[in-house]
Parts: structure tokens; C-alpha cells; sequence
């Protein structure tokens, strides 16, 4: 069952089996949910139990076949316990959604070697600690894809934000390493940048809890703050035949800094 919005088929990726981490809530869940409006059967992981139980049931009133794996992306044991539930399962895995992420605005001279060390080990370690042990059964799919969740901040700096910008540019990182080291395994490794997307633990987070959405869409070009289905209808571009030449790319939402530039 397609959204109303949605350009593409309904089944345009019909039978892909899809892991989305942090597909409980947020931008993941929205992921999910939209991979899975298009024919995909969906894994989601993360954290806390309960936000996974209320996330498959949405999904499956939507008709999309869901399973749930409660761990975190930065434990080797649990990212091998959801690549093989996702196997066990569906039978296989070709997508990998990389979209769990821990974040909190820290001035960085009051932030804590540990703080800055559980984002690096959220962000950065659980996207490679997935992509690694997600590798085998993305080989063995034969057109395996892989999409990692960073963000914009880092492009310039971003006030109170060391720990994730760092994070997130390393991510960036490995995403055009893996795509140049496994390509030739026919997997593709892309990544979304996406700015500001309404209704996000994210955007709450760094808006310090106020709804600053008309302020922050006057400084993007397209002048709206995103949506969660805008990312999981580029999520679904990317997973889709039309990008089978797209490896290694980041899809970026360009923010004010662009719209700056403009001459009058
Ligand atoms: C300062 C903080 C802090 C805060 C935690 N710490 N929260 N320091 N300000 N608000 C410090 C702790 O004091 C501790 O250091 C260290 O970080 C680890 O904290 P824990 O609570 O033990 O870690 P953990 O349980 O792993 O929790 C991780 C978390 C948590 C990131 C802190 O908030 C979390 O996972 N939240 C849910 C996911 C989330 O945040 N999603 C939003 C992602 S948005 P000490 O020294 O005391 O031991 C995103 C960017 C999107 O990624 C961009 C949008 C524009």
C-alpha cells in the first residue's frame, strides 16, 4: 500500500529484505515504512523493546511483513542476532539502512571524554560494526545495497555538536570506502545527508525542544524543513534499479549556507 504521494509502483522493490537500524522511531521508522509501502519485508532494530512492538504494528497494519530485534548497534553479537533474523526469517538480506544514531547538544568544553566517545561508538562504531557483519549475506544477495543515515552538520561546524559532527563525517567516510571496496561484490553503499526533518527525535534535540520549523525552512532552498517520507522515497530511489549506476554518492539536502551564496 503505497502513500498517496509516492511516484513510484507499489511493488517496486517486492520481496527486497530490508534491515533499518533505529527503525523504531524518526527518520528510520519513516524508512521503514516506506521501503516496506513499496513491496520490501522489514527488520527493524534498536533499543528500547516497546518503541519496536508499536513500530511493527504500524507497519503491519500497513500490510508489510515485519520482524523486530531489540540491540544495540554497537554490540558485534547483536548486529550477527538481526543480519540472522532477518535471514532466518525472509531468507535473505539486501538492503542495510544504517539510520540508528545518539545524539545531545554538549558545549565541548563541558563534554565529557565519554560523551564524546558514545556518540563515536553509536554513530560511527555501530555503522561499521553493521556494515561488516551485514557484509556476507549482502554478498550472497547479489545486488546488496547499503544506505547510511549522516546529516549536514558537519559541512560547516555546528554550535555544541564535536561529538556528532565528528562522527558523521566519518561516516561519511567509510560510506565512499565501502563503496569503492565492495562494489565489486555488487554492493552499492550510498548515503543521506538529510538536514532538518520534521517530527524527528533529531530535530527536537537540536532545536533545544521548540518548534523553530519556519525559521529553519526560510534558510533552505526548497524552503521547507524536510519530511520522513522524503527520506524513505530517497532511500527507495536508491535501493531501486534507477540507481543501479550510483555507488559512493551522498545525497544532500543543501542547507543555508547555499542559499547565501545566491547573488542579488
Ligand atoms: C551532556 C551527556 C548528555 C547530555 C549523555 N551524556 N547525555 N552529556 N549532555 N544531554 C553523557 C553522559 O553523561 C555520559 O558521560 C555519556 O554521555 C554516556 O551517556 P549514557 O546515557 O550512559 O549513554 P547511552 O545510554 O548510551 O545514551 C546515549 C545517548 C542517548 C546518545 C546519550 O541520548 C540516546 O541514545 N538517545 C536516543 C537516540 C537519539 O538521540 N536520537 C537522535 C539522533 S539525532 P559521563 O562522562 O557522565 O559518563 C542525530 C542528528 C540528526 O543523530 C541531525 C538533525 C538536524
Amino acid at each position: 500500500m503505497a502513500d498517496v504521494n509516492s511516484p513510484f509502483k507499489a511493488n517496486v522493490i517486492a520481496g527486497r529484505v530490508v534491515l533499518v537500524t533505529g527503525g523504531g522511531s524518526g527518520i528510520g521508522f519513516g524508512i521503514a515504512k516506506t521501503l516496506g509501502d513499496h513491496g520490501a519485508k522489514v527488520v527493524i532494530m534498536g533499543r528500547r523493546e516497546q518503541f519496536l512492538q508499536d513500530a511493527c504494528a504500524k507497519l503491519e497494519q500497513r500490510g508489510i511483513e515485519t520482524a523486530y530485534y531489540a540491540g544495540d548497534v554497537r554490540k558485534e553479537e547483536d548486529a550477527k542476532g538481526v543480519v540472522d533474523l532477518a535471514v532466518s526469517k525472509f531468507g535473505r538480506l539486501g538492503t542495510l539502512v544504517n539510520s540508528a544514531a545518539g545524539n545531545f547538544l554538549a558545549p565541548a568544553e563541558e563534554m565529557s571524554l565519554n560523551a564524546f566517545r558514545t556518540v563515536l561508538e553509536i554513530d560511527l562504531f555501530g555503522v561499521f560494526n553493521m556494515c561488516r557483519c551485514a557484509f556476507p549475506a549482502l554478498k550472497e544477495s547479489g545486488n546488496g545495497v547499503i544506505i547510511n543515515i549522516s546529516a549536514t552538520l558537519h559541512y560547516s561546524a555546528t554550535w555544541y555538536q564535536t561529538h556528532a559532527t565528528a562522527a558523521k563525517s566519518a561516516i561519511d567516510s567509510v560510506t565512499r570506502q565501502l563503496a569503492l571496496e565492495w562494489g565489486t561484490y555488487g554492493i552499492r553503499v550510498n548515503g543521506i545527508a538529510p538536514g532538518p526533518i520534521a517530527d524527528t527525535p533529531g530535530l527536537t534535540k537540536l532545536s533545544g525542544g521548540r518548534n523553530e520549523n519556519e525559521k529553519i525552512a526560510a534558510g533552505i532552498p526548497i524552503g521547507r524543513v524536510g519530511t520522513t517520507q522524503d527520506i524513505g522515497l530517497t532511500s527507495l530511489f536508491l535501493c531501486t534499479e534507477a540507481a543501479s549506476f550510483i555507488s559512493g554518492d551522498i545525497v544532500v539536502r543543501l542547507g543555508k549556507e547555499a542559499k547565501k551564496a545566491k547573488k542579488a
